[in-house]
């Protein structure tokens, strides 16, 4: 069986990727929307994280109230356009670890390779969110998944703005027990790798590189 993928029907997240497709959109907006669909992503991302209960006193009487059994989480941006989505997962889930994972890709054969790896030391305990903006081959993503078992990891979800088929397809094929989210799939990747309609190259437009 293949891992789900989660496209968020919300008019809110289906508005925000509109500005960020703009290709006028500026740096400082793009960056802050990226957080924003971070943040909104998360929440539904998060819908089975274990709640348990707890006693509080209301300025009206005492009762029992549900509360986060604090299950061990982690997010993991793919560097370097992953990490604009970093604040936004912090924000709902302020006790996440982060661990950091730097990719290159090969320009003859195109594979990625892991160049960087700084994970916190019970990674293996911890569920993991890898974040990055864009799901295009999958080639990324799937090599981040793979590194991230070979550390122990267990219940992995990977996290995305936009996606396209191709990427989906690999990521289910090689990793069927990783959920993707994400706010929309496209239509298809040119001829350079890149998502069409898509919003261009993510790492450029969060940190005005281009
Ligand atoms: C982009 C993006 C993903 C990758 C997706 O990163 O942020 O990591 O491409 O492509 P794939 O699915 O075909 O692997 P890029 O290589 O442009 O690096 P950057 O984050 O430094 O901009
Ligand atoms: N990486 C990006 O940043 N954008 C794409 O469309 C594809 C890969």
């Amino acid at each position: 069986m293949s891992g789900k993928v989660h496209v968020m029907d919300h008019p809110l997240v289906a508005h925000k990727l509109t500005i960020l497709r703009d290709k006028d959109t500026s740096v400082k907006d793009f960056r802050e929307i990226v957080s924003e669909i971070g943040m909104l992503i998360t929440y539904e991302a998060t819908r089975d994280l274990p709640l348990t209960t707890k006693e509080v006193e209301t300025p009206i009487c005492r009762t029992i109230a549900p509360t986060l059994k604090g299950k061990k989480f982690a997010v993991v941006p793919i560097l370097r356009a992953g990490l604009g989505l970093v604040d936004g997962v912090l924000r709902m889930v302020p006790s996440a670890r982060v661990g950091h994972i730097g990719m290159f890709r090969d320009e003859e054969t195109l594979e990625p390779h892991v160049y960087f790896c700084k994970m916190p030391k019970d990674i293996a305990e911890r569920d993991i969110m890898i974040v990055d903006p864009m799901l295009a081959t999958g080639g990324s993503a799937e090599a981040a998944i793979t590194e991230m078992k070979k550390r122990g990891c267990k219940n992995i979800k990977l996290m995305v703005l936009l996606a396209a088929p191709e990427g989906v397809e690999r990521i289910q094929k090689a990793h069927p027990d990783v959920d993707i989210y994400c706010g929309a799939v496209d239509d298809h990747l040119n001829e350079h790798g890149y998502i069409v309609p898509g919003l261009g190259d993510a790492g450029d437009r969060i940190f005005g590189t281009k």
